[in-house]
């Protein structure tokens, strides 16, 4: 298979001010990352810890295997917004007993593991992520149940946890529950719907209404212990299908729950060599723009994510700010689409069409990485039918099933985003750069759109058009737009699964794609490969 070659100075200008701007977004993630690893703060940490109590990310780091990595999804959940960043949960992809599991926890530090609409919406992903993957899932759970201020726009959807734990079980995907605290109310349909559960002795509480709903609903005096805890649901209700003396032994439990499963993945595993790839990914720091508006090479990223730097490109003199191609990542073979410059036009879409084609007839996996204006206007476009070509890529976007991981290397924008494999059309995973942005157009282009228009209005209605509250108006749209399209709020909105350091991006993909891999590959049959 051909391999590329570099052809990045890095002594030039422009190395070095994208050095620079990408490293400062690295250092403010990791600040981010950091606040997340909090939890609830100093003062609750410690209640918690002198409560005789782990911490959700120690008691993931028992339950992985040694030295295996957990791949946190949606760390950013809820930034930017009234609520924790992080959304008071732990998500990710670990090994458990060497079977990649989703593991959800809640972290009962933050308001007392309650779930807010940004809670939700994280929990509901990781159900999809285990779901599309196959992923038996692993819930660790103590939280105090809804986020009673925000339960309007919670108490409906959240019902969708116990509907898809039980629609996970019905396909075949076991289900864990490990009690460690507080699982009451609609919370204690979380062990009610898995398949296993693990409660915590003089800990768990599982119980529709604690002893003050009980008092006040039956008159009956009860305890924690007599309506909810360990030893009476493993002896006497049943619904614990373990009792477990502390959590250590919970965990101990789960890791021999998962052992004896007998998971065995549908997907075939790595099958291609798996060597580094020949340059160093620490230079995509100085690749990656520092300004969104300034196309790069993505074979300069490919020769850095990929095994060996190899890269067989398809069609490569033809669509050209689409580079389209096949190689393998840790193994597992994938086929590429990468935006040069920005533009979509007519024969990058139907390239792109005709790549996802061939993708489905072999069951090859395909990677999008985006860096995309969206798709070309103006009149000699729109008469060549860009909107048709357009659609043909969406279309074959949207009807490929070989998994799919889109990663934003620097912008996503407009109907680019979705001819790209956005979020929109479920690949198995999205993640940001730390300096990508995402919106419906540039800051800059949505400001104006808006000012011609509203000149436009004043115009037609006869109104005399006020210029200076117009340029107010413009840049307050601007810095919105802006605001809006920077990758922590896109995460704290989880619609992507993650920003991650540019550096890490062959690591990512590579767990990303062994985890999709516990699910059958299987492309779209049926149509055989149209010529475009
Ligand atoms: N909604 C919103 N905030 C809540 C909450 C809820 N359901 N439950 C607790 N909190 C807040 C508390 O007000 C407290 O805030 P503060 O520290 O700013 O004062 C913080 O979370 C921690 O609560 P605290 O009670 O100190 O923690 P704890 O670890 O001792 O107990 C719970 C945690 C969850 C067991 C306990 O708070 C509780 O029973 N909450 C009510 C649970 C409930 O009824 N939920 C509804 C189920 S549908």
């Amino acid at each position: 298979m051909p391999i590329l070659t570099s052809d990045v100075d890095t002594a030039s200008a422009a190395y070095l001010h994208n050095r620079e701007v990408q490293s400062a977004a690295v250092a403010a993630l990791n600040e981010q990352l950091e606040i997340v690893a909090a939890g609830g703060g100093e003062r609750y940490v410690k209640r918690h810890h002198d409560r005789g109590r782990l911490l959700a990310r120690e008691r993931i780091e028992l339950l992985v295997d040694r030295d295996a990595p957990f791949m946190e999804l949606s760390a950013l959940a809820a930034w930017g917004t009234e609520f924790n960043v992080g959304a008071a949960i732990v998500t990710g992809v670990g090994v458990i007993s060497g079977t990649e599991c989703m593991i959800i926890a809640h972290d009962p530090t933050v308001r007392g593991g309650t779930m807010n609409p940004y809670t939700l919406r994280k929990n509901l992903r990781a159900l999809d992520i285990a779901t599309v993957n196959r992923l038996p899932v692993v819930y660790l759970v103590e939280s105090g149940g809804a986020d009673l201020p925000t339960q309007s726009d919670l108490f409906v959807d959240a019902g969708r946890i116990f509907q898809k734990l039980t629609a996970l079980s019905s396909i075949g995907i076991p289900t864990i529950s490990l009690v460690f605290g507080n699982s009451t109310a609609g919370g204690a349909y979380v062990p009610g719907m898995c398949d296993y559960a693990v409660l915590v002795d003089k800990a768990a509480k599982v119980f529709l209404g604690g002893p003050p709903l009980v008092k006040m609903a039956t008159g009956e005096e009860s305890d924690d212990e007599s309506l909810g805890g360990a030893d009476m649901h493993t002896r006497v209700s049943g619904l614990g299908d373990y009792f477990a003396i502390d959590e250590v032994d919970a965990i101990r439990i789960g890791r021999d729950i998962v052992a004896h499963l007998n998971f065995r993945k549908l997907g075939p595993g790595p099958t291609q060599p798996a060597d580094d790839p020949l340059f160093d990914a620490e230079e995509l720091l100085g690749i990656a723009s520092g300004d969104s508006r300034v196309p790069f090479d993505p074979r300069e990223v490919i020769a850095r994510v990929v095994d060996g730097s190899r890269f067989s490109e398809y069609k490569p003199r033809w669509g050209t700010s689409l580079a389209t191609g096949w190689a393998s990542v840790h193994g597992f073979p994938v086929g590429i689409l990468a935006n040069t410059r920005g533009v979509l036009f007519s024969e990058e879409s139907k390239k792109a069409t005709e790549f996802i084609l061939l993708a489905n007839q072999t069951d090859i996996p395909l990677i999008f990485l985006q860096n995309v204006t969206g798709f070309m206007v103006g009149a000699e476009y729109e008469q060549g039918g860009i909107i048709k070509d357009g659609a043909k890529m969406i279309n074959a976007v949207t009807n490929s099933t070989v998994p799919h991981i889109t990663v934003n290397m620097g912008g996503s924008f407009g109907a680019g985003n979705y001819g790209m494999s956005g979020r929109a059309y479920d690949p198995r995973f999205v993640f940001t750069w730390v300096n990508a942005k995402l919106a419906v157009m540039g800051a800059a282009q949505l400001a104006g759109v808006m000012s011609i228009v509203g000149k436009a209005a004043a115009e037609s209605a006869g109104r005399e058009f006020d210029v200076e509250a117009d340029a107010k108006r413009t840049a307050e749209i601007e810095a919105q737009i802006e605001r809006e399209s920077h990758p922590f709020f896109i995460s704290g909105k989880t619609y992507d699964d993650g920003v991650i350091d540019p550096r890490d991006t062959r690591s990512v993909l590579g767990m990303a794609l062994s985890a999709a891999h516990s699910n059958v590959v299987s492309g779209r049959r049926g149509f055989g490969v149209f010529r475009m």
